[in-house]
Parts: C-alpha cells; structure tokens; sequence
C-alpha cells in the first residue's frame, strides 16, 4: 500500500480550478518539497497496526509501523453523542500494543491503560459514546516501555469531534479550509527508517529529528488563496518542543485548544506548543500577492542543555515545518466577532492541593522521587471534587504534563496568572518550563477506575508517570420530607458536581429546574407538594 492519499488536497485543488486561478499542475511538479498529505479518513471496520515499508521520502523506502498501512494512521472524524466503536488490531511484529485516545473522556475500561494492552495477532474492541464538545485530539500507542518507541515509528493519528455546521455559523473555516496539521520530527538520516535507538543522552534529554514531517510529508507544502484557513496544529514529536512561528512574523489567531473552543480569538506571532498539545489557528493569506509563499517554521528558543549528545538540530533549534504557497486569489473572511466560552472549573471550589515534584533521581525521571510502576496506584480522587494539582519542575528540561480521563484549567506559573496562549480554555497536557511552578485546577467526571498521569516528553513517560484511581461516585443521602404543603429535598453541601433530578416513573430523569439553596450545612430544595408521585434523585452527568 501507499502512503496516505492526499484527498481532501485534490478536492480543493480542484475547488481553486474552479474560480479559474490555479497555477498549472507542471508548476507544481517543478515545486521543491511535497504536497502536503492529508491522511484518509476512517470509515468504520478494524484499525489494524502492523510493520511498513512506505514511501515517506519520494524514491526511498521508510520502514515504519502503520496502521490500516498508513502513516499517520487514518483520521478519525466523529460527531459529539456518536458512539465511537473500533476493533483495534495488534499484527506486529512481537509487541504488545494498547491505543490511548489522548484528549477523549474515554471510560476507564477504554482508555489505553499500558495494562490493557494485547499481544501480536490479539485484538480488542472500544465502544463508547463521545460526551464531549467538539475537539482536536488524537490517538497513540501507550504500550509499557514502548511508548516512544512505537509513536516514533508511526503508531499515531487524528481524532476530531467534529460539529462543522456550528462551526460554519460561528465563522469559522469549514471543509477544505480546515487542514489537521500532525507535525513531527524524525532523524533522516538514519537510512530514511523510523529507526528508533536513543542512546543514553537521548534517553534523558529526547530522541530528537533533523526534519519535521506533516500528516508523514516531508517537506511539506500546501496550494492556498488568499482567504482565511483554519489550522489544527498537534505536536506529535517525541520530545520536541516547536516554537511555532511564521517566517514573515505574521500575526495569526488561535481559538482553540485541547478541549475545544477557548471562548478568546487571540492574535499571536509564535506560541510553544509541546508534544501532546493541539492549538487550533486562523491564518489569513490575503496579503500576500498570488505567487508568494509564507513559510511555518519552529524558531529559536534558549534552553540549557549540558553538551554532548548526537549531531542535529537540538532543543530549542529553529526548523522549517512547512510552506504555504499563495496560488489564487480570494477574500478573507472576518474573524469571528465571538466564540462561545467553556465553563472552567473554578478555584475558589477546590478542596485540596496535590504537589507533584518532576526531578531525577539516579539518571531517572521522576515524580516525587519515584518512577512509575504499572502495578502501583500513587493516589484516588473522588469524582466531582474539585482540585489543584501543582507540577514543580526541579529540572533544566520540560515536561508537558498530560492527564488522563479529564480536562483541566491552567492557573498559574511562578504564582503570576498563566497568560501563554496555550494556557487557555480546556487543556489536557500542560507544558511545564525548566524550574517552575505550574498549578492547574481539574475536576474528573462519574468515571471510575485507573487513569494515567505522566510527562509527554515520551523518553521520560515510562518513568516519569503515576497511575491513580478515580473512585465510584458516591451521590450524597437525599433526605426527602413534606413541609406545610411542601416538598423539601436536602442533602449534605459540598457536593460539587451533584445535580438534583426528578422522575415519575423511575426512567425518564429530568433536572430539577429551580436551584438549591445551601442552608447551614446542607442544600435545599423545596417546591409545593406535586399532584403525584415523584421520585428523586442525585445525578453527576458526564459532561465537560
Ligand atoms: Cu498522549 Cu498518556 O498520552
Ligand atoms: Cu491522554
Ligand atoms: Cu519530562
């Protein structure tokens, strides 16, 4: 098989054909680089993982691990409330493998836990209804200790939770205007393979590449007009950190964020983006004049870093990431003049403070002076308990914290108001800069079981990661009673999470529309005696 297909480029090539503008297809040839490739999209059936040889680079044969033969793996592109179901298919090569669906509120039983992980000709299903806005996020393998490994060969994809006629309403780019960028770096060098051998420098500091690749294109470039394009830009390297930027400084809006919408239409110049993240941007090219191009590169950033370690571009590097060559003319639309804003988890409501200390102890990566181990639970959170979680980086690298199982709120660094445009709405992975202090607040949802929290920087996540528990929801005792001519509810405040329902047949719920009041050390709810008989309930619904 081939490598992915560029479909949705050859729809809007020929969307540009139309309005009579396009460049002729010899031009292209002649174009240095390749035209972007933009995976296939999953279309139902098994997604299967098995060894490769792809053509990556034009004229060499790359071996890689693929899924449904392609790398990145199929786009997976679902609505909210659909019911995502997969058979996910293990045919490498002597490796166990588990996917994790990284920004999806997957139940435990589905996330991808290294403990769920099947051996080569296993296979296994996930079903489960996707609850959540509309999103950016992704898939990867999570195998024990192969991890790195298997993402850097190319166990990797896009998920998107998709709502394109709301998007359309807000004014936002829809269909061909909205390219998933899966940015990565590989070493090329290594006889044009995903040959994954991190010596023992790079097992400390990253396996970093000397080229990116986009959607698996070296190279990269994309046909565009001068209109307004949307962008979903994930970090998918290994451990590099991208300072995302374009070549002539241009300003570009970024609105989303892991979870979804941030509510901001922020413009930038460059914004850090680490693996794991995803930033969804709005880029207009109407003011460059059709035949020009714009280059998306990662710029320069200092980190310190010890000396040693292999040839190539180091953290913090600048790299071309790709071209954008201007081929037709267009209109730029507005910016949306608002998007709607998510309802974050507030502070104010947290009960407790979790200190996570990111070190090393004797050459490991470590939180609270311990490496992971698949069989330990390092804590349990209560479902619906509102929480700080602190990360404190006692190290000269960075470390992309990433939960499982739920979004979070950044809150600060060093104690100042987090303000980076990754900060924003929703996160799952949160990068945390060399020696600082970063505190987020999190709520999880009715989920029980084993989550994972760990570094995303993937040389350090088989050590540098806890596995923790979230409890079965536990909905306080309701205490019902008849007060002149009133029903009174009550039940023991806080109770963050916990919404009061009513039902007269014991299976349609309906939330209680008029609010509770919290009297002394209880909520309270009372309304006049119903003409029939009603049921309630305690109910913690499973939404961001
Ligand atoms: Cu994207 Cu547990 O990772
Ligand atoms: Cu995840
Ligand atoms: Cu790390």
């Amino acid at each position: 098989m081939t490598m992915s297909l560029p479909r949705r480029q050859f729809i809007k090539l020929s969307t540009l054909t139309l309005a009579g503008a396009l460049m002729p297809r010899w031009a292209f040839a002649a174009r240095s680089g390749n035209a972007l490739r933009i995976p296939p999209e999953w279309t139902g059936g098994p997604l299967t993982a098995a060894a490769a040889n792809l053509p990556i680079w034009p004229g060499h044969s790359t071996a890689a691990l693929a899924l449904n033969d392609h790398v990145p793996g199929p786009t997976i592109r679902l609505r909210p409330g659909d019911l995502f179901d997969m058979e996910v298919v293990n045919q490498l090569n002597g490796e166990d493998l588990v996917l994790h669906w990284h920004g999806l509120k997957a139940p435990a039983a589905f996330d991808g836990h290294p403990n769920q992980a099947v051996a080569p000709g296993g296979a296994y299903r996930v079903t489960f209804p996707l609850l959540q806005d509309p999103a950016f996020c992704w898939y990867h393998a999570h195998t024990h200790d192969l991890t790195a490994s298997q993402v850097y060969r190319g166990l990797a994809g896009a998920f998107i939770i998709d709502d394109p006629e709301r998007d359309a309403a807000l004014g936002l780019p829809t269909g061909v205007r909205d390219i998933p960028l899966l940015i990565r770096d590989w070493k090329s060098n290594v006889n044009f393979a995903l040959t994954y051998n991190p010596s023992m420098f790079e097992h400390m500091w990253g396996y970093l590449g000397d080229t990116i690749l986009v959607n698996g294109t070296p190279e990269a470039w994309l046909s565009v007009d001068q209109g307004s394009w949307r962008f979903r830009i994930l970090n998918a390297c290994n451990a590099r950190v991208l300072r995302i930027a374009f070549n002539d400084r241009r300003i570009f809006h970024v609105f989303a964020s892991d979870g979804g919408l941030t509510g901001m239409i922020e413009p930038v110049t460059e914004l850090d983006l680490s693996p794991g993240q995803r930033i969804e941007i709005l880029v207009s090219f109407a003011d460059l004049p059709v035949g020009e191009s714009v280059q998306l590169r990662s710029i320069f950033f200092p980190i310190t870093a010890p000396m040693g370690g292999p040839a190539g571009p180091r953290q913090g590097d600048p790299l071309p990431i790709m071209t954008f060559h201007v081929d037709a003319p267009g209109n730029a639309s507005a910016l949306p003049v608002s998007l709607p804003a998510p309802v974050l988890p507030d502070e104010a409501l947290a009960r407790r403070t979790r200190n996570f200390d990111l070190g090393v102890v004797n050459g490991q990566h470590t939180i609270n002076n311990q490496v992971y181990d698949l069989d330990r639970i390092d804590f349990e959170v209560a479902p619906g308990e509102v929480e700080i979680w602190q990360f404190t980086n006692r190290t000269a690298n960075f470390h992309p914290m990433h939960i499982h199982g739920a979004f979070f709120k950044v809150l600060s660094r060093d104690g100042a108001a987090a303000t980076l445009p990754t900060d924003r709405g929703w996160r799952d992975t949160v990068t945390v800069y060399p020696n600082e202090t970063v505190r987020v607040v999190i709520r999880f949802g009715p989920r029980p079981g084993l989550f994972l929290m760990h570094c995303h920087n993937l040389e350090h996540e088989h050590e540098m990661m806890q596995n923790f528990a979230v409890t079965a929801p536990q909905p306080p005792p309701l205490q019902i009673t008849s007060e002149n001519n009133e029903v009174v509810v009550s039940w023991p405040a806080p109770s963050d999470g916990w919404i009061l329902e009513q039902s007269d047949d014991l299976l349609d719920w309906q939330p209680v529309a008029n609010a509770a009041e919290l009297s002394g050390d209880r909520m309270r709810w009372r309304q006049p005696l119903p003409p029939d008989r009603q049921f309630y309930r305690l109910n913690m619904p499973d939404t961001l």
